[in-house]
């Protein structure tokens, strides 16, 4: 029997709302599994009064669903102590039947952020989250990096650890010899110390993940391989190098996850009803000036793990395009439509003159071109703002009325993003929390639920 692997992938660049969709769909999943990136992604989900900020953790452990931290992380232990005391707290139990990290994980020590800062200039420009990303990712690629494996037996890591540090040592005084800057330089005992203290508390959850998502798929499960960042965060396909170190596509899942292809059987893209940036890099639609603020702060544009103001335009169909062939979503989740309400007209970008005097409706693929275009839009009749608890009626209608009971402009609008990107839409949000989704379709109830993404899905 093979079970399901459904993807679920930022289409633009991040924090389109992955983490509500992720929690609603693990209802009816057994595994939810993080596949790439680490302590900088921010992930916000709202179950009734209360709210989680997750950054490491998969979001299914706020529902006590089996959950798993992937060969394709970077983990830093400091943060993900943090991250489960914070949840224990808040009353959910984590233990190591709920969450297994992958022994081949890479680890990330303070030296790597150290590392960040003392590039200060390159960081600074490509606005990293600081969390040690970057260098992580360049030790797994240099072959020279920690993994899970040697932080969790502490008798490996009291022998490996100082070597390491040594060697990092060397790099950042160097690295902050020619910026200038003056990164702290972690000491070699505290940190053997405090991380031999976080291995004997993180020791139990180390697994082989890839194995077990195989066998849970064998055994006809099913599996969320849940994105971190965005799809033009890609280190490959995305604005590089404003780009985060890993894959955050949907093919992101299978080397991160350890899967073959054949294992995904959906891949649902999560958009944003406008587009937002935090961090620098080429961003053709972006808004500047009243309406900039206006969006800001009607859509509590802040970063969830740097607290940045994000950078807000309106939705490029020419990159969601793109995002459809990069990622193959076989259907979209469109967030914060009820956000929108207020502003008129909404534009959406449709294509590009490049500065060779040339059109395309194709993103382009050298970023230098990014910040010389002449962005073309199609313009559409607003809608009105509406209050939660209207945009909350809208959303019980739409449980028998499908994407009907939206108010005539905002259905137009999900109609145009539909049509003009190709990703077949399944639900619309109009509000953080779980009652404030309209499905394509009416209601998503168990059972209903597979066979509706059945229709949607690439076979
Ligand atoms: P890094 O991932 O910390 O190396 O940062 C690289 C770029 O990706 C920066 O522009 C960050 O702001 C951006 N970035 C990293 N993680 C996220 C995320 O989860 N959401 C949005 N942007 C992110
Ligand atoms: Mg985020």
């Amino acid at each position: 029997m093979k079970g399901n692997g459904i993807v679920v992938v930022g289409a633009q660049f991040g924090d389109e709302g992955k983490g509500k969709i992720v929690d609603m769909l693990a209802e009816s999943a057994d595994v939810i599994v993080r596949y790439a990136g680490g302590g900088n992604a921010g992930h916000t989900i709202v179950v009734g009064e209360r709210t989680f900020k997750l950054h490491l953790l998969p979001s299914g452990v706020v529902r006590g669903k089996r959950s798993l931290m992937a060969a394709g992380m970077v983990i830093d232990p400091r943060l993900l102590a943090q991250e489960l005391d914070e949840l224990m707290r808040a009353g959910i139990t984590i233990d190591p039947l709920i969450l297994g990290i992958d022994v081949r994980a890479h680890l990330i020590l303070p030296h790597h952020q150290s590392m960040e800062l003392a590039r200060s200039a390159s960081t600074k420009a490509i606005g990293t989250t600081g969390k040690g990303i970057g260098p992580a990712y360049e030790d797994a690629a240099a072959r020279s990096g920690l993994r899970f494996a040697d932080f969790a037996d502490k008798t490996r890591l009291a022998a490996k650890l100082p070597a390491y540090a040594a060697a990092k040592k060397r790099v950042i005084e160097a690295e902050a010899m020619a910026s200038g800057a003056t990164p702290s330089i972690p000491g070699d005992e505290s940190v053997l110390e405090e991380y031999a203290a976080l291995s004997q508390r993180l020791a139990p959850y180390a697994c082989d993940a890839s194995a077990e998502i195989n066998e849970s798929l064998g055994a006809g499960r099913t599996v969320i391989f849940e994105g971190a960042q965005g799809t033009f965060l890609d280190k490959s396909f995305g604005t590089y190098p404003f780009v985060t170190s890993s894959h955050p596509l949907s093919g992101g899942a299978c080397v991160g996850a350890g899967v073959g292809p054949s294992s995904l059987t959906e891949v649902h893209g999560v958009v944003k009803a406008y587009s937002t940036r935090v961090g620098g890099g080429p961003f053709p639609t972006e808004l500047a000036g009243d309406v900039a603020d206006r969006l800001v702060e009607a859509g509590k544009e802040f970063g969830t793990t740097t607290g940045r103001r994000r950078r807000v335009g309106w939705l490029d169909a020419c990159m969601l395009s793109r995002s459809q062939q990069l990622n193959g979503f076989t259907c979209g989740h469109l967030t914060k439509l009820d956000v929108l309400g207020g502003f008129s007209p909404l534009l959406i970008a449709t294509s590009y003159t490049l500065p060779d005097g040339s059109t395309t409706t194709l993103f382009p693929a050298d970023t230098e071109l990014l910040d010389h275009l002449i962005v073309h839009y199609t313009e559409l009749p607003g809608f009105d703002a509406l209050a939660p608890s209207q945009w909350r009626e809208v959303a019980r209608l739409g449980a028998s009325l499908g994407f009907a009971a939206l108010p005539p402009a905002a259905r137009a609008y999900v109609h145009a993003i539909g049509e003009l990107t190709g990703i077949p839409l399944a639900s619309v949000s109009v509000g953080p929390g779980r009652d404030e989704v309209i499905w394509a379709n009416g209601s998503r109830e168990e059972g209903h639920a597979d066979a509706f993404f059945k229709t949607l899905s690439l076979e």
